[in-house]
């Protein structure tokens, strides 16, 4: 059995590199129209350049997902580019961590302000368009499914000592997304989340390979794992591996597809077993 996303548009938040270019990737590939979205402009052009070669409409929107007034622009953005918009996946995150009495209350609302608000911020958004859209539909006597997929984490849903911040994020964007399934469900918008285990990118390079750090409102942030903690996930994971990402956006296909039109206010979490 196969699906289409043809004549579907769908928008990728952090869709620069890791997952989230895996994510836009796919969802082309399935035909769907993509806007994407990074903070950081110069691999998001690469991200445009990868989906310019899959002969689907585009576009791309560099911008900071926590500036306030940010998520309106992308939607309006999305909606002025396609028309409409039916699948969106609230995929930008970076971590920022420490043991809790090291960590300051920027560095904790930092975490939540991207890995929660942002997602509320594009929800609220898209609100307009989904339910007005949505009316019509139903009044016509026609059943068309949207889709949100919001990215959650192992560190959401166990915990992760270093990480208050990250998995309180991940965490509250859980109960977003099961509030939202339940408030949007008369509009037929599937909401979800996929909560992935330790999955080859950026966010989780072995430290000491090269610089690792990202910017972040002119801040330089240390990101990556110890290479003993990545041997000890790789060892503990029943799959005996870390995943890909494209191994990860093929979980999030799965919620922007078709398959899972009955499925809504779920956790799938995609981690080859691996819990913390
Ligand atoms: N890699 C993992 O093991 C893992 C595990 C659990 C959850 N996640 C989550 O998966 C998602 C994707 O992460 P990844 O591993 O691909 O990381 P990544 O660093 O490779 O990609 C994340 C992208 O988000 C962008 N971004 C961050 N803040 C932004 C902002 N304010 N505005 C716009 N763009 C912004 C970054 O520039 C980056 O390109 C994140 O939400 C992350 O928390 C990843």
């Amino acid at each position: 059995m196969s699906f289409s996303l043809k004549g579907k548009t769908a928008l990728v938040t952090g869709a620069g590199r890791g997952i989230g270019r895996a994510i836009a990737i796919q969802l082309a590939d399935a035909g769907a129209s993509v806007l994407v979205n990074d903070i950081d402009e110069s691999v998001l052009s690469e991200t445009q350049r990868a989906l310019g070669h899959h002969g689907q409409a585009m576009s791309a929107v560099a911008g900071d997902l926590t500036d306030p007034s940010f998520p309106d622009a992308l939607v309006t953005s999305a909606l002025d580019t396609f028309g409409a918009l039916d699948i969106i996946v609230n995929n930008a995150g970076y971590s920022w961590d420490n043991v809790i009495q090291k960590t300051a209350d920027e560095q904790f609302q930092a975490m939540l302000d991207i890995h929660l608000v942002v997602p509320f911020r594009i929800m609220r958004a898209a609100s307009s368009h989904i339910r007005t859209q949505a009316k019509r539909e139903i009044a016509d006597g026609r059943t068309v499914m949207r889709k949100v997929v919001n990215i959650t984490s192992i560190a959401g849903t166990d915990g992760n000592p270093g990480q208050a911040g990250y998995s309180s994020g991940k965490a509250g964007v859980i109960g977003l997304t099961k509030t939202l399934a339940k408030e949007w469900g008369r509009y037929n918008v599937n909401v979800n989340a996929v909560g992935f285990g330790i999955i080859e990118t950026r966010l989780v390079q072995p430290l000491g390979d090269r610089d690792a750090h990202i910017v972040m409102h002119d801040r330089q942030i240390g990101i990556g794992v110890h290479p003993s903690l990545l041997e000890s996930a790789r060892q503990r994971c029943p799959l005996g591996r870390l995943g890909t990402p494209e191994e990860a956006a093929g979980a999030v296909l799965f919620f922007c597809s078709p398959l899972s039109d009955y499925v809504t206010g779920e956790v799938l979490i995609c981690g080859g077993g691996y819990h913390f």
